[in-house]
This record gives structure tokens, C-alpha cells and sequence, in this order.
């Protein structure tokens, strides 16, 4: 038996900042006036929702965005409106969360699930041989944990092999690929405002998409009722002529209260991201320096949005892992480990995803075997990221093999 540890971290690992008070403002209005349904918005003004879409498809480039319930329904919306069709092959990243595979099964789509490297993105070579093997037409790329692939050689694979592809950038928001924000390569892309996410509405996602007809679709999906000229950042009238009769009502809009509380978490997004990514780093420089532990290289054309951090210790079986999950959390410090073999919280693993057909990935099952995460809540000082980062050296050295 070891001592018992000298030190300890006592915050919360769930615990987001409470929102804005211009959100909390704009939350009470829209409850004062009754007006909870975007399409029920005050005569002459556009509503709250609206007015995001615009706003969101401003920051992020894109000429429409469409606000929806959540970011799975984001997922499934824009699958079935870039025409996957039931039982075709849809190719996604091995390591990401249930959501993702989950939109591809919704859309009663085949998951082909695409191996992750050492540094947590996709595998070019494997996506290559999967997409030749599997035929399939589509790629929906996972910004799994915020990690972005090389996306001007993804793009170009894509192109060579007539993929189409829609980016899940759920943990992405606010982050770039050079000078272009996340979500700026594929066809379409799919956010998140899930409170664990970069803006916060307890529930809630974007879509975005510089392409018409899929918007259109989109649009109708998201359960218009023909109203899709209230839109904010919607495609042109003519876009919906052809489609709009043969288009099901699926009920996924976004209402007026969420939009409403985004809308300022929106305007200090740039600010936020930068006090993540000083939180990830503070926790990155203390890790940096302990023995047998693996931070993911990050590409230099990469901005992240690093709500979150990943770190492996290569060289443990199961039982070292969960020693170290053990050490860990007796110190306070809440981390995720990806090599159970049951879902835990939110974390599983391709092999519970049992809906998709079982495939053999192992790379992604060394990858996951030692992959530890942990949350980086902006309730967390840096002098509290230091200590965390210290702590889990802590713990490392106390279950080293
Ligand atoms: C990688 C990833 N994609 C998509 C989603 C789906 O988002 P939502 O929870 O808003 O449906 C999540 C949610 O946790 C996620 O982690």
C-alpha cells in the first residue's frame, strides 16, 4: 500500500460557466413574450432563430446554415439530404462517439468504420482502401475531440475517389483548418450546441453548406411546413421548387429559446476558444514531461478549439489502465479511458455499436487500448489545469509498469 496522495483536485469535471447574462436577458424575453416556435416570431422581425442561422453561417463562411435540434439531427438531416440512401455503405471514423455511427444507422445507412492513427485522425490509407473495398459514395468525417486530419489531402482523396463528404465538426466549433473555419471543406457541415459543447443550449445543432438543393432538402426535413422563406440564411425560393412536395416532415426544428441563449454565446465564441485552448495547453505543458505518456502531434495548419485533451500511455494492458483511471480519480481528476469493454458515460467503442455490421479495426483497438481523455471545463483556472496536469503525472509515476 502507498501513501495516501498529498494532493487533490476538488472541482467539477461536469461543471460548464453559467451563460451569459445578455443570453439570460434574451432567454427572459423570448419567455416573456410567449413566442417559443420560430416560426411564431413577432410580425416583422425574423426571431431568434433566424437570426442565428445568419449570424452562424457568417462566422463560419458559409452561405446557409439551418438551426435544428440537435446535433445528431444535424447528422441524420444532412446524410438523407446529400441522398444516402437506405442500405448504402457510409464511411466514418472508427474512434469517434455513438452519435455518429448512431446518424448513419437512423438513416438505415451501413456504417464502414475507418481506422484512427497514433495521433487521433482518420487514416488516409485505410479510408482509401475501405472506400474502394465498401464502394461507398460518402465519408462522414468525425472531428473526433477537436483532432483535424490534413484537410487539404483529405479534400483531394475525396475528389479522386467521388466522395462526398459531410463534416461532423460537434467538437470543432470555432476551430480552423488554416485560414478556413472547421466545417469549411465538405458539403455540408454538422455542429453541435449540446451544453458540453463550445456554445451551450442543453440541446441543439447546425447545419451549414454553401450547396442549395442540399439546403433545400434540408430545410424541408428539419419540419418547415413550407415556411422556409422566415429563414435566416436559407437557400433561394427556386432552390425548394423541385423538391418540396417529395420531402418528408421530419420535426427536428430548433425554438426560439436556444437560439436566444446561442446568440451571445456565439458573439464571444473567439474569446472562449482562446481560454480553452490556454487551459489545454497549461495541462499539455505539465503532461509534456512525464515519463511514457503520448500527447497527439497536432499538424501546424491546425487552429484548434481544445475543449478537451487525449493522451496515451503505450505499454499498459487493461489492468495498468484502469490502475491509472483509479490513482487518478483518488486525486480528483476525472478521466475517460477508451479500452473498456463496456460503454461508460459517453464513452464506447466500435465493438458496442453492435447495429453496424462487426469489423475488424486493429489499429483503432491499439489506438483506444491506452487512449485516456479528460474534459476541460472553463470553469477551471489555469492554476487548476496545472495542478490537474501535475496530478496525472502523479498518478502515472504511482502506476507505472
Ligand atoms: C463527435 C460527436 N458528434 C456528434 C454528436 C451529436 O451531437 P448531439 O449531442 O447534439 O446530438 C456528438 C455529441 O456528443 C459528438 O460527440
Amino acid at each position: 500500500m502507498g501513501e495516501a496522495p498529498q494532493r487533490r483536485f476538488t472541482g467539477s469535471f461536469t461543471r460548464q460557466e453559467g451563460l451569459p447574462e445578455a443570453a439570460v436577458a434574451a432567454a427572459e424575453a423570448v419567455l416573456r413574450s410567449g413566442r417559443l416556435h420560430r416560426y411564431n416570431a413577432a410580425p416583422g422581425t425574423p426571431g431568434e432563430t433566424a437570426a442565428l442561422e445568419a449570424e452562424f453561417a457568417a462566422a463560419t463562411g458559409r452561405r446557409y446554415c439551418l438551426a435544428v435540434a440537435s446535433g445528431g439531427q444535424a447528422l441524420q438531416i444532412a446524410l438523407r439530404a446529400a441522398g444516402v440512401a437506405a442500405g448504402a455503405p457510409v464511411l466514418t471514423n472508427a474512434w469517434t462517439l455513438a452519435p455518429v455511427p448512431g446518424a448513419i444507422a437512423g438513416v438505415g445507412a451501413m456504417p464502414v468504420l475507418v481506422d484512427s492513427d497514433d495521433d487521433l485522425r482518420i487514416d488516409m490509407d485505410d479510408l482509401t482502401a475501405k472506400a474502394r473495398a465498401s464502394g461507398a459514395r460518402h465519408l462522414l468525417l468525425s472531428h473526433m475531440r477537436g483532432h483535424i486530419c490534413d484537410m487539404d489531402r483529405l479534400t483531394a482523396l475525396a475528389a479522386d475517389m467521388d466522395l462526398t463528404v459531410i463534416e461532423d465538426c460537434a467538437h470543432t466549433m470555432g476551430a480552423a483548418w488554416g485560414a478556413v473555419p472547421s466545417g469549411g471543406h465538405g458539403r455540408a457541415a454538422c455542429y453541435s450546441t449540446q451544453t458540453y459543447k463550445h456554445i451551450n443550449s442543453g440541446e441543439g445543432g447546425l447545419l451549414t453548406s454553401d450547396d442549395a438543393d442540399l439546403m433545400a432538402r434540408a430545410t424541408i426535413l428539419s419540419g418547415s411546413y413550407m415556411l422556409y422563406a422566415r429563414h435566416g440564411a436559407g437557400p433561394p425560393e427556386e432552390a425548394f421548387a423541385d423538391i418540396r412536395l417529395d420531402t418528408p416532415n421530419l420535426s427536428a426544428r430548433m425554438d426560439e429559446l436556444r437560439a436566444a441563449v446561442l446568440r451571445p454565446q456565439l458573439a464571444a465564441l473567439a474569446d472562449n476558444v482562446a481560454r480553452w485552448n490556454a487551459r489545454h495547453d497549461a495541462v499539455a505543458a505539465e503532461l509534456e514531461a512525464v515519463q511514457g505518456l503520448v500527447l497527439p502531434r497536432r499538424p501546424a495548419n491546425e487552429r484548434k478549439a481544445a475543449s478537451s485533451i487525449q493522451f496515451r500511455l503505450p505499454g499498459r494492458d487493461a489492468a495498468g489502465c484502469r490502475a491509472m483511471l483509479a490513482a487518478s480519480a483518488a486525486r480528483g481528476v476525472e478521466l475517460k479511458w477508451f479500452g473498456a469493454a463496456e460503454p461508460h458515460g459517453y464513452t464506447s467503442a466500435h465493438r458496442s455499436w453492435r447495429y453496424a455490421p462487426a469489423q475488424e479495426l486493429p489499429r483503432t483497438d491499439a489506438l483506444l487500448a491506452t487512449l485516456f481523455d479528460m474534459r476541460l471545463p472553463l470553469t477551471f483556472s489555469l492554476e487548476d489545469c496545472r495542478l490537474i496536469g501535475a496530478l496525472i503525472g502523479e498518478a502515472a509515476a504511482e502506476t507505472a509498469p
